[in-house]
């Protein structure tokens, strides 16, 4: 995969799985990985991250890689195109990404198509969430009625729902996280979310940036509180460019991920934890490579965490083995489930 350009080697990817090309990992069944968090249950903490399946095209094969859980998106309400090419680097030198995409998208009405024709084989395995943004030419103040378009399309075909909000890549995006406007959106998104699914209106969460400070940080977590939001995904790729970057030209535009994103995330997580102090569970994602990694998230106070970039780097045996070695971390210090672990080290 990585001899060809990386916008190909993605499509590649995504048709292998498609076409059920990919050995499935052995199915991690273990007590100590299960868990149950904003209303569902988890066989293993371990989830995809948004932006591999955009438009929920294989998600049925990306459990067979052993997931607990799988996140499709980011789908925009309208089909839209990725901003011009090259918009995806590879970073080796540091095992990292820098992406630039912007949101490409066939759209909700096709995302929601290929879920109805997901669950026509049967339930799935595990919980299914449906990351939503915004058309890039929506203006900036009818962002909420594309957010509420994305979750009412939704609700139906997905266990759990995430509000992005957070992308670098969409122009004024991340705006929509500051005190002024996120309290509307985040209303809109619920009443959106309740007209759906009114009897059992599946939970929601929003996805920030790693790159908010410590006072951004505590009035997202106050917004989401006030708002009943139900959990929330930190976080998304960086702006920044640490220091510490082996690679040389690295782009500029665009956000970074995979292991020189994890320092900062963590980071983050942290401050977030104890910003909500155990009145939100919280999705830990950025630069997992591995079960330590996984577990230091864990551990700073994540229920559930997600990966991606790791993957383009070691492999789908990577799923496996980042389970099976929090289990065995789990263990080894004394804990007999992941809830026992959230926020040891706050
Ligand atoms: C190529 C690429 C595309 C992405 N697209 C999305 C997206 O559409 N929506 C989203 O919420 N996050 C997207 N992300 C961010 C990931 O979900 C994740 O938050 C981030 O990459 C950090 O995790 P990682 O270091 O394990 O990749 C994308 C990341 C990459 C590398």
């Amino acid at each position: 995969m990585r001899l060809l350009p990386p916008n190909a080697a993605h499509r590649a990817a995504l048709l292998a799985l498609k076409a059920g090309l990919m050995p499935p990992a052995p199915r991690l069944d273990d007590p100590v990985l299960r868990s149950h968090v904003f209303g569902l249950d988890f066989a293993s903490p371990v989830g995809l991250a948004a932006g591999f399946d955009k438009d929920a095209e294989a998600v049925r094969a990306l459990y067979r890689l052993g997931f607990g859980f799988v996140e499709a998106g980011t789908v925009t309400p309208r089909p839209q195109a990725e901003n011009p090419r090259p918009n995806l680097w590879r970073l080796p030198a540091d095992e990292g990404l820098v992406n630039a995409l912007g949101f490409p998208s066939d759209g909700v009405e096709r995302f929601v198509a290929n879920m109805r024709r997901t669950y026509e084989a049967g339930p799935l395995p595990g919980p299914f969430g449906a990351n939503v943004g915004k058309n890039r030419d929506t203006a900036a103040e009818d962002a909420d009625a594309d957010y509420a378009a994305g979750v009412e399309a939704c609700a139906p075909v997905a266990d759990y729902l995430v509000v992005n909000i957070s992308s670098p890549n969409t122009p004024g995006l991340r705006d929509l996280q500051a005190g002024a406007r996120i309290g509307a959106l985040l209303d809109a998104a619920m009443a959106a979310r309740g007209r759906a699914e009114p009897e059992a209106p599946p939970p929601l969460l929003v996805k920030f940036a790693p790159d908010m400070d410590e006072m951004a940080l505590r009035e997202a977590a106050e917004a989401c509180m006030a708002a009943g939001v139900d959990g929330i995904v930190l976080g998304n790729t960086t702006v920044d460019r640490p220091a510490t970057l082996a690679s040389a030209d690295v782009p500029v535009r665009g956000g970074l991920s995979g292991r020189p994103l994890f320092p900062r995330a963590l980071a983050a997580l942290r401050v977030l934890a104890r910003a909500v102090d155990g009145r939100l569970p919280l999705v830990g994602c950025g630069g997992i490579d591995g079960p330590d990694a996984a577990y230091a998230m864990i551990r700073a106070g994540a229920s559930l965490v997600q990966l991606y970039s790791a993957l383009i780097w070691r492999g789908p045996g990577l799923v496996t083995e980042v389970g099976s070695g929090l289990a065995e971390r789990l263990r080894r210090d004394g804990f007999s489930s992941v809830s026992g672990a959230v926020g040891a080290d706050l």
